[in-house]
């Protein structure tokens, strides 16, 4: 099994895209271990978005990201990272394949509703920027085990 860190990002939260998304991870099986509604400030945009701060369109990514409230979510799962990364698309809404959640709901680069970590290393370094141990509550089904 394996653990991933996604966020939906302002965009998803202001066009209350939040249900059909995560509707869509729940469909393909993937289990919710953690999840909240945060603001990311631009101390956490730094930290999760390190490899970016110096590219030019860092700013506005800042500015986007901080601007609106994000969900943050860890999913688990058989090959969760690229099982998801697989259903978010390409990174720009334009260029992602219809069927894909961004294919389906963005036109756009940087409003492209949903982060997903790009490896096993980004999954554990995000997880730990966003949840405490404790927040995470990993389960095996017990009233549905036939669900497992
Ligand atoms: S790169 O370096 O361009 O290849 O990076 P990429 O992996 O495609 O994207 C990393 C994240 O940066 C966002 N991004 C942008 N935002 C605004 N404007 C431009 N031009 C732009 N290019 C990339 C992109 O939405 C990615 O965000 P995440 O949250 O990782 O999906």
């Amino acid at each position: 099994m394996q653990r991933t860190l996604v966020l939906l990002k302002p965009d998803c939260v202001e066009r209350r895209l939040i249900g059909r998304v995560i509707n869509r991870f729940e469909d393909k099986g993937l289990n919710i271990i953690a999840m909240k509604l945060i603001r990311i400030t631009p101390d956490l945009a730094k930290q999760h978005y390190a490899e970016h701060v110096s590219k030019p369109f860092y700013p506005g990514l800042e500015s986007f990201i901080t601007a609106a409230p994000v969900v943050a979510i860890v999913l688990e799962g058989l090959e969760a990272i690229q099982v998801v990364r697989d259903m978010l698309g390409a990174t720009s809404g334009l260029k992602a394949s219809p069927g894909t959640i961004r294919g389906d709901f963005s036109s756009s680069r940087q409003m492209n509703l949903v982060h997903a970590s790009d490896g096993e290393e980004a999954s554990k370094r995000e997880i730990d920027l966003y949840f405490k141990p404790e927040e995470i509550l990993e389960h095996t089904p017990v009233l549905t085990p036939w669900m497992r």
